[in-house]
């Protein structure tokens, strides 16, 4: 339990504030060297095969590659309007840095193999949502999968074959045959602590689909902020969205401007979940209408960073008005399967009321259509069926809060994971790290890969884990550049921990390929922090 998330230490701003650079990224700029000659050689010796990050299934390189020309297009299958999409935006992720006009045909027919060909194929059942086959000759690759989203994520695989910053644009020879661990590879953004626009969030979805991640948990609310607009309640944004952690002007979201980052999500085959964050959490909420609070009295907006002292009125019926209201509003604006509705922290509510308020709004969720997601105190009431609980705990979490966790996996409860001492981006890397909170400990990038989710549980196995989310706390943070500092390059071993099977996690492995993706990282204009355990080509 945290009670208090610290503020970036003063002292490291008065030692480090005068620089243009951060203490972390000074500090680094030394240890990235620290991962030796050796470590930098291993790099040096990966195939192209090799690079790929998260591990696939199964690769067999070999024989000449196809180089990108001039007379290169890309063809996706005949009458598919995603696979066609997907060779669009595969064309205009290359044509920038390779400066080819790479055209874009809605038909694989015709003769030869020249140039891309993106299949769909009704017999490959096989490949599940998100597998593919990909062949690379010199003729060109076939990207083969049954449905758009394996053609979708086949394209990273083919992005990640092609040289990251110069030519010749040759795509190693060989086949990639894949198909992910878990269903659910997420990664959480908290919005409401500090305000963050469309396109900085469309921003991290580019980044985040780059390692085939098919989830996006945006955090909506909470005590400082409440960010997307509620037209039956039109002063939660408007008013309850006005504040941030610090003091800042926050912000919020038209239902418009929503839509269409759920869409642009949509279109890389990540799955938006809307978190409304209850029945704590809720000061913003509190604050816009006084008649959520038992004593009628709307308190002050709130722009500290405590946690766990507000609550909505349990025994009031306004409460379950006005949350059927948000959550009515929000589902329509929600193609995706889920409603996160929080549940974390909620010690200004009692045992009793929390248990009788998930009974009451569990099936709001289920007559919008919906499954309930929630953070794993949902254990300490009834989860319903169906209902999916996202375990944040950490090594000192008490084995009682585990095992509730683990007997409602028994029950059929899936989980998804999100231990805070392991994938909590806000956790600082290591003493030297400004920006980031440390109540669960230093997370360095090696402490961030090196568990297995289908065994890290006790009484949860494989079987009960639905997959693994990277949650990002904003707190601290204010800027995108802070955020990829603290995101990369953890999330992409969250990527991997979801995606490659156990038998491929193992970091001295690991972190010679994710230092290869360092010159990818710096192509795209990531700034991601130069962790010392890597050894950073
Ligand atoms: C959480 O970190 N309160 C889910």
């Amino acid at each position: 339990m945290r009670l208090l998330r610290a503020l970036r230490p003063l002292a490291a701003l008065l030692v480090c504030g005068a620089l243009a650079v951060s203490c972390t990224e000074a500090r680094s700029a030394d240890s990235a060297k620290s991962g030796g000659p050796a470590g930098v050689a291993g790099v040096a010796a990966l195939s192209a095969h090799e690079r790929i990050v998260p591990a696939p299934a199964s690769t067999a390189p070999g024989g000449p590659g196809y180089t990108l020309g001039p007379g290169t297009a890309v063809r996706a299958t005949a009458g598919s309007a995603g696979a066609k999409r997907v060779a669009e935006l595969l064309a205009e992720a290359w044509r920038p840095v390779t400066g080819l006009p790479l055209p874009v045909s809605g038909s694989d027919a015709g003769t030869g193999r020249d140039g891309l060909r993106l299949r769909l194929d009704g017999n490959a059942g096989a490949f599940g949502e998100e597998g593919y086959r990909l062949e690379v000759d010199e003729d060109g690759a076939v990207l083969t999968a049954h449905r758009p989203a394996g053609l979708f994520r086949g394209a990273q695989t083919l992005r990640q074959l092609l040289p990251p910053a110069r030519g010749p644009w040759t795509l190693a020879g060989g086949t990639v045959t894949d198909t992910p661990r878990f269903g659910y590879r997420g990664a959480m953004l908290d919005v409401a602590r500090h305000f963050f626009t469309v396109e900085q969030v469309k921003k991290y979805v580019d980044q985040l689909a780059l390692y085939k991640i098919n989830t996006l948990h945006l955090h909506l609310t909470d005590d400082q902020g409440w960010r997307i607009a509620v037209a039956s309640r039109p002063r939660l944004a408007s008013y309850g969205g006005a504040s941030e952690v610090g003091g800042g002007p926050g912000g919020h979201w038209t239902q418009e401007q929503y839509r269409d980052l759920v869409a642009y999500a949509g279109e890389r085959y990540i799955e938006v979940v809307p978190e409304i964050d209850v029945p704590g959490h809720t000061n913003a909420a509190l604050a816009s209408y006084a008649e959520l609070n038992c004593n009628g009295i709307a308190p002050a907006r709130y722009t500290g960073v405590k946690v766990g002292f507000s609550s909505l009125c349990v025994p009031k019926e306004e409460t379950y008005a006005f949350v059927d209201d948000v959550l009515r509003e929000i589902a329509a604006l929600t193609p995706g399967r889920y409603l996160h509705i929080g549940g974390d922290e909620a010690h200004s509510t009692s045992r009793t009321d929390y248990r009788a308020f998930m009974d009451r709004v569990q099936p709001m969720v289920a007559d919008r259509g919906k499954t309930v997601l929630a953070w794993h105190q949902l254990t300490g009431a009834q989860p319903a069926p169906g209902a999916v609980v996202q375990y944040w705990g950490h090594d000192r979490t008490t084995a009682a809060e585990k095992a509730a966790v683990a007997d409602a996996a028994r029950a059929g409860t899936k989980v998804v994971l999100s231990p805070a001492d392991r994938i909590y981006l806000d956790m600082k890397y290591d003493r030297g790290t400004v920006i980031g909170t440390a109540w669960a400990g230093y997370v360095p990038v090696r402490r961030a890969y090196e568990w297995d989710p289908g065994a890290y549980l006790p009484g949860v196995p494989e079987e009960s884990v639905l997959g693994v989310e990277a949650p990002l706390w904003t707190e601290t943070v204010t800027n995108g550049r802070e955020l990829e500092q603290l995101a990369f390059p953890r999330v992409i071993g969250a990527a991997e921990l979801g995606w490659s099977k156990a038998a491929a996690l193992d970091w001295d492995a690991y972190r010679l390929r994710l230092a290869a993706q360092g010159p990818r990282l710096d192509a795209l204009g990531v700034r991601y922090f130069r962790a010392p355990d890597v050894p950073w080509e």
